[in-house]
């Protein structure tokens, strides 16, 4: 983690990029009256078209762009996904694959690929993407990748209509989406408003306006005792966005990997200023009120309230798991054995590598959590054999 003063600074391009869209959300402050909530400046941060990080052709993924996630570090990942979602359409009769938020397309590419090896393609692997950008980008990728299989890729403007059967999958979609920021005053939670101010943007604290997300906060206060000036987020879109999917899931298993905690160790009172992080260029930092556009801001993920919500709808957690014991348990050193006899050894060897980056606990191994939620699904989904968290929700 860097300090925001440390950051590398952008270039004459990146900084007129950026003031585009920091006069749009200054625009959007005075009309509402001189402050707007966190949410919806995180929002128009990543999603503003054609300004927000998500929705302007910055390169974001991989060697050389501002994070690496794991479908970027490794097509072992993609492989071991597919060797879950191959279990879950054999038990379904067959079906299809939806993909929230498929970033570059690399593990579209990679699912369909051991998919097809395994002869356990799926009708069609639908995309919902929500960056027109990065539509056209999986759709470069799709067509260069894996031309053979192109065709039963399908980009979807919206979720599918209900009777949806096979597998629904998100890697670090949940973390991608706007959250309230807020402080516990002891009796009730202030939300973070972001102002204008002659230095640039600036915070506000303002008495929730929904009483909603007002008792929400309220509860998680008092379940995880928060002390008085507490600093932590609340993701008020994660339950409305899992019940449209979830209703749409007739048959099948909905999979989110991403990274989180349980609520209880989320709202720690350790972690007293909350998991906001931002980043750019490869580095970490906390403030999200820099170089709007340029930069990544994400949140972690409260689980027990991505559970909660799927039972709520009628499915069950099939399963609760780290990264690292769920690419095991799906078969990733089988994988790498395979790979030793295949490959020459510098292949090998980087593949190796790789994998430590996918289940190392110091890198992605632990810090990303893996969560299997099925509706009229009766197997031991691959994946979540090996470790039981389900307990810790
Ligand atoms: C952190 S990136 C992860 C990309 C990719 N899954 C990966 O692992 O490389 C977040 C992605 O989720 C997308 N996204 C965010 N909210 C979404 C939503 N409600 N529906 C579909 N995609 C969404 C973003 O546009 C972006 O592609």
């Amino acid at each position: 983690m860097v300090m925001a003063s440390e950051l590398p600074a952008p270039d004459a391009h990146e900084r007129a990029h950026s003031e585009a869209l920091a006069g749009l959300i200054r625009r959007e402050i005075a009309a509402a009256g001189g402050a707007i909530p966190f949410s919806r400046f995180m929002e128009l941060c990543l999603y503003a078209p054609g300004l927000g990080y998500y929705s302007a052709g910055l390169h974001k993924f991989g060697a050389g762009g501002d994070f690496v996630t794991a479908p970027e570090v490794s097509p072992l990942f993609g492989r071991c996904l597919a060797l879950a979602c191959a279990a879950v359409l054999a038990a379904t009769g067959g079906g299809d694959i939806l993909e929230f938020g498929a970033g570059s397309g690399r593990l579209a590419v990679d699912m369909l690929d051991e998919l097809d090896a395994l002869g356990s393609l799926p009708g069609h692997y639908y995309i919902l993407e929500r960056s027109a950008e990065l539509r056209a980008r999986q759709q470069d990728m799709l067509r260069a990748r894996l031309p053979r299989l192109h065709e039963r890729v399908v980009w979807l403007e919206q979720l599918p209509a209900p009777g949806f059967r096979g597998v629904m999958l998100g890697n670090e979609v949940l973390d991608a989406m706007a959250v309230e920021r807020f402080r516990w005053n002891g009796q009730q939670a202030e939300l973070f408003q972001v102002m204008d101010t002659v230095d640039g943007f600036g915070w506000q604290l303002r008495g929730a306006a929904d009483a909603g997300i007002e008792a929400a906060i309220a509860r998680i206060a008092g379940e995880c005792e928060l002390a008085e000036g507490y600093i932590s987020e609340f993701s008020a879109s994660l339950q409305p966005w899992l019940h449209s999917v979830t209703e749409r899931l007739a048959d099948g298993m909905l999979l989110l990997i991403d990274y989180g905690y349980p609520r209880r160790e989320y709202y720690h009172a350790q972690r007293s200023s909350g998991t906001l992080m931002c980043h750019y260029r490869q580095r970490a930092h906390t403030d999200p009120l820099r170089w709007p556009g340029l930069q990544d801001i994400t949140a972690h993920v409260d689980f027990t309230a991505v559970a909660e919500a799927a039972v709520a709808g009628g499915l069950a957690v099939c399963g609760y798991a780290t990264q690292a014991h769920f690419l095991l348990d799906c078969g990733l050193d089988r994988l790498l054995q395979d790979a030793m006899v295949n490959l020459d050894e510098v292949a090998y060897l980087r593949l190796a590598q790789q994998a430590k980056t996918l289940i190392l606990p110091g890198e992605m191994g632990e810090r990303f959590q893996c969560i299997g939620l099925t509706r009229g699904l009766d197997i031991d989904v691959p994946g979540f054999r090996m470790q039981d968290l389900r307990h810790r929700l």
